[in-house]
């Protein structure tokens, strides 16, 4: 019950992006994809929801992409893009109603009223999408999400997020609340594989890391194994030291120097 990614490979016209990338999540954990800028992330992430076609194979609950139809694949994973441009005039609730109805639960108000609440956007049911800031923007986007996979197990099966890095335009205490939100939907028996690149807030809600660098898998696993001073330094071109807070037995990152020492 699985995501499970073997041998990706993906090239953009004729510039290879992903070489060789082996992938694997389970329902119940919170996955963390980092690594930096332009490393793959999100065509990784596109791989693995199939909305780019890939090389290598796929398995998205023991079942390859070409064994299932569109509306099944909406039923058991949402999606949120790192960037979504709507054209038109929506208000809140029409681009929540657009995952809910693209999901397994119908016209359900009351899930769509509760995701709004969840990601602390109750009243703003009205408003126009494009009125809003960037911030609840991508609230109202990741309410929209978390409306068409509402349940995390549904029909005895995980459901799916696919997170773009989520919480990139929230301010710290939104960022938390929308963690807060993942790690529960993994508790609850769902799966959660995000794009991070704040990584404080990857030790603190992760449970795997998959790091990647230039197209390639640089470590994966436990977030103590793969967010480490040698990993992350490499990966980054700057010096990150890993740290450990005693008090609170959490691990904390502190940027060192722009340039690697
Ligand atoms: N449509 C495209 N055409 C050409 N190159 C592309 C296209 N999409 C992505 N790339 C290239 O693929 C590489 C990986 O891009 P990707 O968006 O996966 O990076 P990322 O790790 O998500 O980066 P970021 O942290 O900036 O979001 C980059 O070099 C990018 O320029
Ligand atoms: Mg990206």
């Amino acid at each position: 019950m699985s995501v499970i990614g073997t041998n990706i490979t993906v090239s953009i016209g004729r510039k290879p992006i992903l070489h060789g990338v082996n992938f694997a999540a389970e329902p119940g954990e919170v996955h963390a994809i980092v690594g930096p800028n332009g490393s793959g992330k999100t065509t990784l992430l596109r791989a693995l929801t199939g909305d780019i076609s890939a090389n290598g194979r796929i398995t998205l609950s023991d079942r390859s992409f070409d064994r299932k139809r569109p509306w099944e694949m909406a039923s058991i994973r949402g999606v949120l893009p790192q960037v979504t441009v709507l054209s038109f005039p929506f208000t809140v609730i029409e681009v929540v109603r657009m995952g809910l109805e693209a999901g397994p639960h119908g016209a359900s108000p009351e899930i769509a009223h509760q995701a709004l609440r969840d990601v602390g956007l109750e009243g703003y049911e009205g408003r126009f999408f494009q009125e809003l800031s960037g911030g609840e923007q991508q609230r109202a986007q990741l309410a929209r999400v978390l409306s068409q996979v509402w349940e995390p197990v549904q029909d005895g099966a995980p459901c799916w997020l696919f997170l773009d890095e989520p919480v990139a335009s929230l301010d710290i205490g939104h960022q938390l609340g929308v963690m807060e939100l993942a790690r529960r939907y993994a508790d609850r028996g769902g799966g959660v594989i995000a794009v991070m690149h704040d990584l404080n807030l990857t030790a603190m809600f992760a449970d795997q890391v998959t790091l990647l660098s230039k197209g390639e898998v640089a470590a994966t696993g436990e977030v103590a194994n793969v967010l480490t001073d040698d990993l992350l330094s490499a990966a980054y071109a700057c010096t990150l030291r890993v740290n450990m807070a005693p008090s609170a037995g959490k691990t904390f990152l502190l940027p060192q120097t722009a340039a690697r020492s």
